[in-house]
C-alpha cells in the first residue's frame, strides 16, 4: 500500500452500512509522459490543473476533517458544495464524452441511466462511439463468477485503448460502476492500474468528483453502501426516442440472504422510493408517450414507503401462505399493493409490469389487484430456485416444495390464464441427484412460460461460502443444468402450444431483427409475438387502413408457437382498454 494515499472519507449523506472510503493514487501513466511529447493547448491546460490539484491536495483536508464532516446534517452533495480540494469548475464534465457499457440484470441497466443523468447535468456529453470517448465507464456484475470474468477480459481490451490514445488527446480515463467496483474494491484498483474509478451501486452521485480526481492522475473510488439513497430525485435519461417502454426503479437491496447471494453484500440493504416520486416518473413517462413501466427492484414486493405518514402502522407484513422471512416483519408504511394500485391509474393505456418479486410476498391483495386491472399484465416472476424441499432449506429460501407448488395453484385460481416464469440454480452446495430430480418434476408440474437456469456459482462473503460446501463437480452442474434448460423448453412449448388459435394483445416494438417483413411485439405474458407487417382496421376508425407504428396496441391471432416465441396475423389495430372485449 505504499503509493497510496488513503483518506477515511465519513459518509455527509446519510448513514453507513459499510466502511467508507476514499482513494487516491498516483497515476503511473502520467509521470510516465516522455518529456518531448509537445502537449496542445488543451493538454498544457489540463497539466496545470493537474498540478494546481496536487499541490491543494497536499494542503487538503486531513483525517479530522472527514471525522467532523461525519457529524454534519445529512444532505446530498451537489455542484455548489464541492469538497475542499476539488473546485466547482473541476466538477464540471467540459463537454468530455462518456461512454457507458452495462452488464448484467435489468437494475443495471436503470443504474446506467442514473449514473448518465448525473453526469449529464455536470455537463459530460455522451458517445456511443467507443473510440471517441474521453472517459469509459462499464457498470458490472458480481452474481456470478462468470460475470466478472467476462468484465477482466474487456478491461484487457480498453487497456490496450487506453495505451494507443494520442497523447496530443485528453488522457482516456475508464471507470468501474456498479457491484463488481462493491464488491471487489481496491483490488481491482490492485490488479488493474488502469482503472481510474470506482463507484459502488450507491455512489452515482459522485461521479463528477470521482473523475475531478481522475483527472489528476489519482485514483478515486466511492463504494459506500447507504441505508437511504434510492436516487428518488435522478430522473434516469430515456435514451432510446422510439422506446415503447421504460423501467421504473422503487427500491433498492435485499434484506433477504438467501444463502447463495451476492447482492445483499453488494446493494446493500433494502429501502424503498417514496411513492410520490415513482408516480411522478410514471406521470413523465406516460405524457411522453410511453406504453409500457416495468417496476424494478431486488425485491419489488416487499415495496415499503415509511417516508410519509404512517399508515395501519401495527400491522405487520402479510405473507403468502407457508412462507417465511429471515428477517424480522416489516410494519407499516406504504405496501406494494397500494403502489400497483396507484401507478396503474396513472395512465389506464400503459402496461405495467413488475420484477423481479420474492413469492413469500403476494398476499391476496395483491393477486386480486393484478386480476382486476386490466393494465397490470397478467405475468407474474416466482422464482423457485430448486425444486427440493431440502436445497430450498439450505438457500434458506424461507418455504418449502409444496408451500411453494400450493402457491402457485393459488395464483392460478385467483389470475386465470396467468403467465409464470422463474429463477432456477443447477447443482447448489450438497444437491443430490434426487434434489436435481425434485426440481425437474417441479419444472413439469408447473409448466412455465419462460425461464431462467443458472449453474450454481459460490461467491466469496455469503452464507454459503461460510458455511457450505460447494461439493457438486463442475461438469455434473453443467449436465444439470442442460437437463432443466431441456425439460423447461419442451414444458414452455407445450403451454405456448396452448395459445395457438387464441387473440392476444400486442404491443408493437419495431419490425422483427430477422425479417424487415415482420413487425414484432410483446404480449400480456411478456412473450415475444411475430406477425407480418400489413395494413389493417383501426378498431375505433373502420374508414381507415393503417400500418402499425411502435408503441400501438394490436389484435393478433396466434398461428404457431416455439419455446421462445409466437407468430400469427395481425387483427386490427385497437387500445388496451378495448381489447378486453377480445382477449
Ligand atoms: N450462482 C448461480 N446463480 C445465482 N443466482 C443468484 N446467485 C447465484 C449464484 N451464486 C441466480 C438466482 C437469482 C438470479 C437473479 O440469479 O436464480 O434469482
Ligand atoms: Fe438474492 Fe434472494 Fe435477494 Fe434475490 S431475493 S437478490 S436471490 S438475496
Amino acid at each position: 500500500m505504499h503509493p497510496l494515499q488513503c483518506v477515511l472519507q465519513a459518509q455527509k449523506w446519510g448513514p453507513l452500512a459499510s466502511m467508507s472510503w476514499l482513494l487516491l493514487r498516483t497515476c503511473r501513466a502520467l509521470s510516465n509522459l516522455p518529456s518531448t511529447a509537445c502537449p496542445s493547448p488543451e493538454k498544457q491546460q489540463e497539466d496545470g490543473v493537474r498540478k494546481d490539484f496536487s499541490s491543494r491536495l497536499a494542503t487538503g483536508p486531513t483525517f479530522q476533517h472527514f471525522l467532523r464532516s461525519a457529524s454534519a446534517p445529512q444532505e446530498k452533495p451537489d455542484m455548489e458544495d464541492p469538497p475542499p480540494y476539488v473546485t466547482v469548475e473541476e466538477l464540471l464534465g467540459r463537454q468530455r464524452k462518456v461512454y457507458l457499457e452495462t452488464y448484467g440484470c435489468q437494475m443495471n441497466v436503470n443504474d446506467t441511466e442514473i449514473a448518465w443523468s448525473v453526469l449529464q447535468k455536470s455537463g459530460y456529453l455522451r458517445t456511443r462511439n467507443l473510440q471517441e470517448a474521453d472517459v469509459i465507464l462499464l457498470v458490472t456484475c458480481s452474481i456470478r463468477e462468470k460475470a466478472e470474468q467476462t468484465i477482466w477480459n474487456r478491461l484487457q481490451q480498453l487497456k490496450a485503448l487506453k495505451t494507443k490514445r494520442l497523447r496530443s488527446r485528453v488522457p482516456l480515463r475508464i471507470g468501474i460502476l456498479g457491484c463488481m467496483a462493491e464488491r471487489l474494491k481496491e483490488e481491482i484498483l490492485n490488479r488493474e492500474k488502469m482503472v481510474d474509478i470506482l463507484a459502488g451501486p450507491d455512489a452515482y452521485r459522485d461521479l463528477p468528483r470521482l473523475l475531478a480526481v481522475a483527472e489528476s492522475g489519482q485514483q478515486a473510488a466511492n463504494v459506500l453502501l447507504s441505508l437511504d439513497e434510492t436516487y428518488a430525485d435522478v430522473m434516469p435519461v430515456q435514451t432510446s426516442p422510439s422506446a415503447t417502454s421504460a423501467f421504473v426503479s422503487i427500491m433498492r437491496g435485499c434484506d433477504n440472504m438467501c444463502s447463495y447471494c451476492i447482492v445483499p453484500f453488494t446493494r446493500g440493504r433494502e429501502r424503498s422510493r417514496p411513492v410520490a416520486s415513482i408516480l411522478e416518473e410514471v406521470r413523465k413517462l406516460s405524457e411522453q408517450g410511453l406504453k409500457e413501466v416495468t417496476l424494478l427492484g431486488q425485491n419489488v414486493n416487499s415495496f415499503q414507503d415509511s417516508s410519509e405518514v404512517q399508515f395501519n402502522n401495527a400491522v405487520s407484513t402479510n405473507l403468502s401462505r407457508g412462507f417465511s422471512t429471515n428477517y424480522k416483519p416489516k410494519k407499516g408504511g406504504l405496501r406494494f399493493t397500494y403502489l400497483l394500485d396507484q401507478v396503474s391509474r396513472v395512465d389506464p393505456e400503459m402496461r405495467i409490469r413488475f420484477t423481479s418479486p420474492h413469492p413469500k410476498d403476494f398476499p391476496d391483495e395483491v393477486l386480486q389487484l393484478i386480476h382486476e386491472r386490466d393494465n397490470i399484465c397478467k405475468q407474474i416472476h416466482l422464482p423457485a430456485q430448486s425444486g427440493s424441499s431440502r436445497v430450498l432449506e439450505a438457500m434458506r429460501r424461507g418455504y418449502s416444495r409444496e408451500a411453494y407448488v400450493e402457491l402457485i395453484h393459488h395464483i392460478r385460481e385467483s389470475i386465470p390464464g396467468v403467465s409464470l416464469s422463474s429463477d432456477f440454480i443447477a447443482g447448489f452446495c450438497g444437491e443430490t441427484e434426487e434434489d436435481h430430480l425434485q426440481t425437474v418434476s417441479l419444472l413439469r408440474e408447473v409448466q412455465y412460460n419462460m425461464g431462467f437456469l443458472f449453474a450454481y456459482s459460490m461467491r466469496q462473503k455469503t452464507r454459503a461460502y461460510h458455511r457450505l460446501k460447494d461439493d457438486v463437480p463442475e461438469e455434473v452442474k453443467l449436465r444439470r443444468l442442460e437437463e432443466l434448460i431441456t425439460v423447461f423448453r419442451e414444458e414452455a412449448t407445450k403451454a405456448n402450444m396452448a395459445s395457438v388459435g387464441s387473440t392476444q394483445l400486442v404491443l408493437v416494438e419495431g419490425h422483427s431483427k430477422r425479417s424487415a417483413t415482420d413487425l414484432c411485439g410483446r404480449n400480456d405474458g411478456n412473450l415475444k409475438v411475430i406477425f407480418p407487417d400489413v395494413e389493417m382496421e383501426d378498431i375505433n376508425n373502420s374508414d381507415v387502413r393503417v400500418r402499425a407504428q411502435p408503441g400501438d396496441y394490436v389484435l393478433v391471432k396466434i398461428t404457431s408457437t416455439s419455446s421462445q416465441t409466437l407468430k400469427g396475423h395481425v387483427l386490427c389495430r385497437t387500445t388496451l382498454k378495448d381489447s378486453s372485449a377480445y382477449c
